[in-house]
């Protein structure tokens, strides 16, 4: 891009800095989320470039089409949560967060290269924030939407918790955006087939629309890592279970008023240890075990794209009280595991048709491994 270019951007984009949200307290969330009045509602549709559809939800959702919403909810709200609170620390140039501190580095370099280096990293940033903030609208957007329709169908909306989250600067939190995103991705997948189950015809197409925006946000994270935009040919898939207990990891336990009316499974936690690379390895992985399942067989199933769960023995390490490590060959060669894999612990060895069914069978996990 151009230097003209990214001023005719940035301006256009100021907008949105201008909008910044200030820090919130327990629960809460900006722009009187999760239910902001009419006004409120046209001041994040003029910021997210957008508004919310303005036909009716159908007159009938399946019982599946609500636990889909629920999850929606919850996982929005988190999301919401999240970009509120990394605007912030930009905004107030948190440390870590703050572009300033860089200028530093780049004093050595003579005059008009420093001048330029520090422009070119302050558009940078600058459009990082814009595009937050963006982000930041539209995500608010989703999680309206599904709480809207809850009510419509005389459901309790799911109310948000209150979130803590284990990075302290921008580039670990765009890699953690990106991961979450990643989850999302394969799990709005899942939506739509229960959609589809369950005859939830209008909805399995809006959700449809919703993966492409969340697909081209990820899109941006990833290029902001240097990685290329489009992740694999086709996307790691995922089950609503994995994602309600991924998300549960960014919050405070006891913190949420109605997560017991979302009536999905939290599994064991699982830690991948070794982070791998592009190639066949072992890996170690930690994982909690009250119950002792760790003194029969237990397997390291992986989802990768769209392929049939892969099935590895799992070599038990060592336990420490209700903590086990143990350790698993990671494929990559044979099954080309670019991209998200999805880690599970399971009580089976399979073989697995698809991921509901290495869920149905999962003591601990996601483990979420990105490759590329
Ligand atoms: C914001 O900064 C604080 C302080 O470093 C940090 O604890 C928190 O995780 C950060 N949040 C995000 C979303 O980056
Ligand atoms: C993984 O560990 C097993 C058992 O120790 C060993 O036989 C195998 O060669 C290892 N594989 C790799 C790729 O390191």
């Amino acid at each position: 891009m151009r230097i003209l270019d990214i001023t005719v951007a940035l301006s256009s984009l100021a907008l949105f800095a201008a909008a910044a949200p200030a820090p919130f307290g327990k629960n809460q969330l900006p722009d009187g989320m999760p239910s902001p009045s009419p006004d409120q509602v046209k001041l994040i549709e003029q910021a997210a470039h957008g508004t919310l559809p303005n036909g009716p939800p159908p007159p009938v959702i399946s019982s599946e089409g609500i636990v889909n919403l629920k999850l929606i909810a919850f996982n929005e709200l988190f999301e919401v949560a999240f970009f509120n609170e990394l605007i912030t620390n930009i905004t107030n140039k948190v440390e870590g967060y703050d572009i300033d501190e860089e200028e530093d580095h780049v004093k050595v370099l003579d005059a008009l290269k420093a001048i330029l280096a520090v422009c070119i990293k302050n558009v940078h940033i600058q459009i990082s924030h814009s595009l937050t903030v963006l982000v930041f609208q539209q995500e608010e957007l989703h999680a309206l939407r599904a709480n809207d329709a809850l009510e419509h169908f005389k459901v309790n909306k799911i109310q948000p918790c209150e979130y803590t989250f284990p990075i302290s600067d921008f580039k670990s939190a765009i890699a953690l955006a990106a991961t979450f995103t990643d989850v999302v991705l394969g799990t709005l997948q899942d939506v739509v087939e229960r959609f589809a189950l369950g005859r939830d015809v209008d909805l399995a197409r809006e959700i449809a629309s919703v993966i492409g925006q969340e697909g081209e946000q990820q899109g941006w994270f990833r290029a902001s890592q240097g990685k290329i935009p489009s992740e694999l040919p086709f996307l790691t898939t995922s089950d609503l279970n994995f994602a309600f207990t991924a998300i549960q990891d960014f919050v405070v336990p006891g913190s949420c008023p109605n997560i017991n009316e979302i009536p999905l499974r939290t599994f064991e936690g699982l830690k991948i240890l070794s982070t791998p690379g592009p190639q066949d390895q072992n890996i170690t992985v930690q994982f909690n075990d009250p119950d002792h399942e760790a003194d029969h067989s237990l397997w390291l199933t992986y989802i990768n794209q769209q392929n049939l769960p892969i099935v590895e023995p799992l070599r038990f390490v060592s336990r420490n009280g209700k903590e086990v490590q143990a350790e698993a060959l990671f494929p990559f060669e044979e099954n080309e595991m670019n991209g998200l894999t999805i880690a599970a612990v399971t009580k089976s060895s399979g073989p697995f048709t698809d991921a509901s069914s290495v869920a149905q069978w999962t003591l601990a996990g996601p483990g979420l491994i990105i490759v590329n």
